[in-house]
């Protein structure tokens, strides 16, 4: 398995182009379901997620070109209403076929994703709005199995504005008969991104981006050509970095709107951040200043961002408390954090952090996605080399992570094992 290596101590500069949006991308492609013919995604990025949402789609018989970075999916041929337990359990958001299959073959049998590193993650919530909609749902064998003669529309009220949840339910409503209102829902800029794709593939949705969201189904969808929109928690993390090593770092083709939390915390922690249309320049301090934390939905602070943040106040001047609201068990880069020299306390979902003068480089284990892009971000700042285990994790979510840091001026390289 491979390993990144991180000398640490150098100040990060120049120009780093943001990638499309993991999260954006795997709803997009998977809507393919919806409609017959061709559909193409252009700046879609190169991920193990993405590969693995490809297989999937193509284990239900679509076919599938690549071009660099622009994907064309035909559902045409889609028979198969069934994702395997060996797909879904190497990425959660398999989950996302169930709504388009249910709406598109009136069957679905999806493995239950079961339990992730940052916590339980059920989708009970998916599950009550499909049978709201009409579905029949029953639970064999590790599997959700789905059938409906006709979907119906209904109003539906989320106990969590839950992300792929929305999406997954969106998808269902849009070839739905009727109305369908979806409140309570979630407001993250890759939900409308979806809605902005139903909405081009024929569908009428109406409030993305508001908590109500309100779904006149139709009776077909056509296909599309369209661009996945840049990814916010990619920039997020380049930004962390730039502040952390006290560098200058300019982000390209990012959407400087979706980022306004994580603006505001870093600007408070002494950044010194200029917005210009798709750019976001950020310059580190000498002494960065220690700034309280709570995870929230968007417009919220990502939880996302969260474990990256927590390695800047790892190095701030005073004491800060992260609370972490969106999962229960997303702390799990603390104790890595902590053998690199960090001072985190956790009780319950709250962390205390207070600032040290200076990481040490360790041998850590990363254990998810974000938690990865924090020990590398620990890396480049700590004394020495930081050796970070487990990367497959790191290349589900960032396209290229160790080439932009090197091109910045990282001492940073993977060593295959
Ligand atoms: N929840 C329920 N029931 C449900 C669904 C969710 O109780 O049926 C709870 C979850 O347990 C959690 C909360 O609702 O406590 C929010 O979870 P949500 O469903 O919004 O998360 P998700 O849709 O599974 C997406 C992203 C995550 C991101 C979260 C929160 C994708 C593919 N994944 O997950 O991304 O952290 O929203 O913003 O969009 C990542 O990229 O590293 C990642 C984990």
């Amino acid at each position: 398995m491979d390993k990144i290596l991180v000398e640490g101590g150098r100040p990060l500069e120049g120009e780093v182009r943001i990638s499309g949006a993991k999260n954006a991308a795997l709803p997009i492609l998977i809507s393919s379901l919806l409609a017959d013919g061709w559909n193409t995604y252009s700046n879609v990025p190169d991920l193990k997620d993405v590969q693995s949402t490809k297989n999937l789609l193509s284990k239900l018989g679509a076919r599938i070109e690549t071009d660099g970075d622009t994907i064309r999916i035909d559902t045409g041929n889609v028979r198969c209403h069934e994702a395997p337990y060996d797909l879904v359990r190497k990425m959660r958001a398999s989950i996302l076929v169930l709504g388009p299959l249910v709406a598109r073959l009136k069957k679905a049998k999806v493995s239950l994703p079961g339990g992730c590193a940052i916590g339980a993650r059920p989708i009970n919530l998916h599950l009550k709005g499909l049978a709201r909609l009409g579905a029949k749902i029953e639970l064999k064998h590790g599997y959700v199995e789905a059938v409906a003669d006709g979907l119906h529309g209904d109003e539906i009220y989320l106990d969590m504005p839950t992300v792929t949840g929305t999406e997954n339910l969106m998808m269902a409503a849009v070839l739905a008969e009727g109305v369908t209102v979806l409140k309570n829902v979630a407001c993250e800029p890759e939900v409308v991104a979806l809605a902005d794709v139903l909405t081009r593939m024929g569908a009428k949705i109406k409030g993305a981006g508001t908590s109500v969201i309100t779904i006149q189904g139709v009776s077909m969808l056509k296909p599309v050509s369209v661009s996945i929109i840049p990814d916010r928690i990619e920039a997020g993390t380049f930004m962390v970095s730039a502040a952390l090593t006290q560098g200058d770092v300019t982000l390209l083709g990012c959407e400087p709107d979706h980022l306004e939390a994580v603006i505001h915390k870093l600007r408070l922690s002494g950044a010194d951040i200029t917005v210009k249309d798709k750019s976001i320049r950020v310059k580190g301090v000498d002494e960065i200043v220690s700034v309280d934390v709570k995870t929230l939905p968007y417009p919220g602070f990502p939880t996302d961002m969260q474990a990256q943040f927590m390695v800047l106040m790892s190095v701030a001047s005073g004491f800060s408390i992260i609370s972490e609201t969106i999962f229960e068990n997303r702390f799990i880069h603390v104790s890595e954090l902590k053998r690199m020299g960090a001072d985190v306390k956790i009780s319950g979902n709250t962390a205390m952090i207070t600032g040290v003068p200076m990481l040490s480089g360790a041998p850590v284990m990363a254990s998810d996605l974000r938690a990865s892009a924090s020990l590398i971000l620990a890396g480049l700042v700590a004394q020495g080399t930081t050796e970070v285990h487990r990367v497959y994790h790191l290349d589900r979510g960032y396209e290229a992570i160790e080439h932009k840091f090197a091109r910045l001026g990282a001492a940073i390289r993977r060593v295959k094992t």
